[in-house]
């Protein structure tokens, strides 16, 4: 059963009790006040009775010793008046016999009722049937001269008073059926104002639990249930910024093995290379120039696996800066010159304008990010040359431009989120995984820099960065 309905029921069965335990009091109340009324009533017309037939008697006898053929006679009559006063059926008894009625006597019953026994001790008595048509039995002595007694017996309906208890107990039943009628109609009013902070509660922790965490629950009013809506906002609003949290740090994770995983790629690549130069070569000159370059990219990735492996354990995923004096000058043609072999394969050459300086930089990380962009215009532009220009006044300017290809303007925006690929075929020819520029946007950041692209497609791509 519904909440709505219980509280409907609940009001009509504590109205309907009520109801009915009043109606049975004061239906009581009533009806005894009513019946006391009657025997006060038929008391007085007694007293009255027995000394009408007492004077009646006494005026017409002329000796003590005509009063029982007197009352023999005169019975029937007697009752007949009394009848009119009492507005009853009277019966005039002498001893167990029946002197006179004022109704018509239909059986002759031998046995005569107990209250007219009682009569016979000088006592009144009285007895009330019970059933829908309640009667009245109302007797009493009627003493003639201290030496006669006689008895007066009312027989008195209370149809009157059956009609009224009747009445009052119909008026309890309309008035239960109203005020149902009115409780059902207040009560699903007042039930409704109850249940719907409840229903939009249910409604929210529901959501919530399906997984739309920015369910929240609307707070109607300031009682329990206003209060158990401010509780499960406070919990969603905690849960939500868990959950948040856990999800930042696993996408910071993510990224970091992502990242980490894609620079490693670079001087593996630049290792191979040169190893492979050096099966071919017998030049003295080379074979040291692949060397050097397979032993500083050997080192630098060793330093990248340690950071890895530090990072890790700290269960911290963030690069960390290692900032130091850098000569920018002498890395970047260290850059050059590693990248040298894989320019050669796509028929690129470098065109360096380096001026000598010296800046606070992360020497590893300064590296990936030339790498990263160096790379791109290898793989993509199809230029002949890379320019790559190094100035300073007070901040750090590099720029890396190729005359290749460019990049589509509708593609610039997107262009440093990570993942993102122009060419997104899988027959692409080209390897990558579009996380390089990213990269170097962060790089950038974490030295406070900024960086500038700028492409016209068939045109080339120029890439500002300043320090
Ligand atoms: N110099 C450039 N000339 C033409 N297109 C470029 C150039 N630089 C970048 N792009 C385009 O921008 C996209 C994003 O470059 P990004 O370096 O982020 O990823 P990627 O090179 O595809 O993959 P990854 O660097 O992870 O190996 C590239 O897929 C390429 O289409
Ligand atoms: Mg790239």
């Amino acid at each position: 059963m519904r909440l709505k309905q219980k509280i409907i029921l609940l009001n009509i069965g504590t109205l309907l009790i009520m109801l009915i335990v009043l109606g049975i009091i004061i239906s009581n109340i009533t009806d005894n006040y009513n019946l006391n009324t009657r025997l006060q009533y038929l008391q007085g017309q007694s007293e009255y009775a027995a000394t009408y037939i007492e004077q009646y008697v006494m005026n017409k006898s002329r000796s003590f010793f005509d009063v029982p053929a007197l009352m023999e006679s005169n019975a029937g009559y007697l009752a007949e008046f009394l009848e009119r006063t009492v507005n009853g059926r009277v019966q005039i008894y002498y001893g167990n016999s029946l002197l006179g009625d004022s109704e018509d006597i239909i059986d002759q019953n031998t046995a005569i009722r107990p209250e007219v026994a009682q009569t016979f001790q000088k006592n009144s008595a009285y007895f009330i049937s019970q059933g829908p048509n309640r009667t009245f039995y109302y007797a009493a002595p009627v003493v003639i001269g201290n030496k006669y007694t006689y008895s007066v017996a009312f027989i008195y309906s209370l149809a009157e008073t059956d009609k009224m208890k009747k009445n009052t107990i119909q008026m309890f039943v309309i008035t239960g059926i109203i005020a149902s009628m009115i409780v059902l109609l207040v009560g699903t009013a007042i039930s409704n104002m109850i249940i719907y902070p409840i229903k939009s509660l249910h409604r929210a922790t529901k959501q919530f639990s399906k997984g739309n965490l920015n369910s929240r629950a609307d707070v109607f009013t300031k009682d329990e249930v206003g209060e158990l809506s401010l509780t499960f906002n406070a919990m969603a609003d905690n849960i939500h910024e868990m959950i948040t949290k856990l999800n930042y740090e696993q996408e910071k994770q993510k990224n970091f093995f992502d990242n980490f995983t894609h620079e490693i790629r670079t001087p593996l690549t630049t290792i191979l290379g040169y190893t492979d130069l050096l099966w071919k070569t017998n030049d003295e000159e080379v074979k040291d120039r692949s060397l050097f370059h397979i032993d500083s990219e050997g080192k630098r990735m060793l330093k990248m696996v340690e950071s890895l492996l530090e990072l890790s354990k700290l269960k911290k995923f963030d690069l960390e800066l290692n900032k130091q004096t850098t000569d920018i000058k002498r890395l970047l043609e260290e850059v050059c010159d590693s990248m040298h072999y894989k320019a050669r394969r796509y028929n690129i050459s470098f065109r360096l304008k380096l001026e000598p300086v010296v800046y606070i930089v992360d020497p590893d990380m300064f590296k990936q990010l030339v790498i990263n962009i160096i790379d791109n215009s290898i793989k993509y532009s199809k230029s002949e040359f890379i320019d790559i220009t190094l100035s300073s006044a007070d901040k750090l300017k590099l720029v890396i431009e190729d005359y290749g290809c460019g990049i589509d303007p509708k593609n610039l925006e997107s262009i440093f989120e990570p993942y993102y690929k122009v060419d997104k075929s899988r027959n692409s020819k080209i390897e990558g995984w579009g996380l390089g520029l990213s990269i170097v946007k962060e790089i950038v950041s974490k030295h406070n820099g900024y960086i500038n692209l700028s492409s016209v497609l068939k045109g080339g791509t120029k890439i500002e960065i300043i320090l």
